[in-house]
């Protein structure tokens, strides 16, 4: 077995280009090979168990091996494996995906475009918007406001309008016309004693700066998470996005809802949008939409823009598309996931784990010398690490005191996510039981003991 797991790391090492992976830094320390889920749990080659803590990347919701997740999915690839959605075609399964959705979503958004990642769902949004500006006599509506530490995926205008500089860096991004506003993030960015309302009230103000700044018959959209998540599990204050919503509306800006990440129940409502009191024009939604059991997404829209939409093509056939949009396979999967979402009673579900989460997280490591403020909604939780709490003192960047504690905690059997220097994302299956709740809160707090002694040194203290 060892040899055979050495040949693999090699190979893998040979070989596999891993994404948002240190490269050189790969060559030196090989792969993690996870082999096996078993419902929140995941094992690795050597057997080994680990509380998978952040549902993999915010995505497992239904956990690492859902018998009827896999059925569906078995039953579909035997019946029907593929088919396509091009042209009028499609599958009764990807018809009835497309109207459960457009049934459940908020704001009025029933129509569906299927698409197959979180990244596709998000720029869809902005060929919309371009389309639907362009229909109206204004095609010089063309910029994209996002903000810093937003995420929206990878190619490259989702990458574009994420406000993560690793995601620019090697490639000249981001695109023209797509520009940054502040992260809504009262931790790191209130000034000294301002109130949440009046950090909210500031921001709605900068932005307003801005689009007066770059000219309104300029701008398109503005996309956001309703809690940012790969950039530090923000939470907006609460008249954040009222805040903004007014000052886009005043200026025919469109509001993308990017809830690929907090759609379907994760932050203690079916969407993200209704925790934190934002009115969406557009929506993308992948992730937990099929458990990523299978890659699928979807972008939606009103009855209202799709009459704009539709009248723009003008005879012709909508000029965009995927070989897998709508695939079968994943259709079939999500139907199921929506199955066992409503059975599950999911939002009280969810509002219970993440109770007990935050409970448990606030007992074990609330007055830990270094942790800073342990924030969330629903079963999307961080824990900000700081220096010096009481100043809200980060640690020097390069320390990089969460991939520390992330490092420490996978030791221990739990697998989390270190983000922007400081900050832990806990973001757990929403099979997790209460047991292992309670488990993952203890490894962590066993983890940040681990390293105190470092954080110690490193804060100077
Ligand atoms: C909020 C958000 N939007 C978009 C994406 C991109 O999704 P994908 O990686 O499926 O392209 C992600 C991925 O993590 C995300 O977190």
């Amino acid at each position: 077995m060892p040899t055979l797991r050495n040949s693999l790391a090699a190979a893998d090492i040979s070989h596999h280009l891993h994404p948002r992976t240190n490269w050189r830094t790969h060559e030196a320390i090989g792969p993690q090979i996870i082999t096996r889920g078993d419902g929140a749990e995941i094992e690795d080659d050597a057997g080994r168990r680990y509380i998978e803590g952040m549902a993999g990347l915010w995505c497992a919701s239904l956990g690492f091996n859902h018998p009827r997740l896999a059925k569906a999915g078995a039953a579909q690839l035997e019946k029907l494996a593929f088919y396509h959605t091009f042209a009028h075609r499609t599958t009764d399964i990807a018809s009835d995906l497309a109207a459960r959705l457009g049934e459940m979503a908020p704001n009025g958004l029933r129509r569906v475009c299927l698409n197959t990642s979180g990244s596709e769902a998000t720029e869809t949004m902005v060929k919309f918007a371009w389309s639907y500006h362009a229909a109206r006599g204004q095609p010089e509506r063309r910029k994209v406001i996002s903000r810093n530490r937003g995420f929206h995926g990878s190619t490259i205008v989702a990458a574009s309008m994420s406000g993560l500089p690793d995601m620019h860096r090697e490639y000249g991004l981001p695109l023209p016309g797509f520009i940054y506003v502040r992260c809504p993030d009262l931790y790191r960015e209130g000034q000294p004693g301002e109130s949440e309302k009046a950090f909210a009230q500031r921001l709605a103000t900068e932005l307003e700066e801005m689009i007066e700044r770059e000219g309104a018959g300029s701008i398109a959209a503005f996309i956001a998470e309703p809690i940012l998540a790969g950039g530090g599990v923000v939470v907006p204050p609460a008249d954040y996005f009222p805040n903004i919503q007014a000052v886009l509306d005043k200026h025919g800006i469109l509001m993308l809802d990017d809830e690929v990440v907090c759609g379907f129940g994760r932050t203690g409502n079916w969407f993200g949008c209704e925790t934190v009191g934002m009115r969406p024009d557009m929506m993308a939604v992948a992730k937990a939409l099929s458990s990523s059991y299978f890659p699928i997404s979807a972008t939606l829209i009103s009855d209202e823009m799709y009459e704009v939409l539709a009248d723009n093509h003008k005879g012709a056939a909508f000029g965009h598309g995927f070989t897998n949009s709508g695939h079968p396979v994943g259709a079939a999967i999500a139907l199921e996931a929506l199955d066992v979402y409503n059975e599950l009673d999911l939002i009280t579900l969810v509002r219970q784990k993440g109770e007990r989460l935050r409970e448990g997280l606030e007992r074990r490591i609330g007055s830990h010398p270094f942790v800073g403020q342990i924030r969330g909604r629903g079963l999307i939780m961080g824990v900000e690490l700081a220096a010096d709490p009481a100043a809200r003192q980060g640690f020097p960047p390069a320390f990089n005191s969460a991939a520390l504690v992330n490092a420490a905690a996978f030791e221990r059997g739990l697998a989390l996510r270190s983000m922007m220097g400081d900050i832990l994302g806990i973001c757990p299956p929403y099979v997790i039981t209460d047991e292992q709740i309670d488990q993952l809160v203890d490894r962590l707090a066993l983890a940040l003991d681990d390293v105190t002694p470092a954080l110690r040194e490193a804060a100077g203290s």
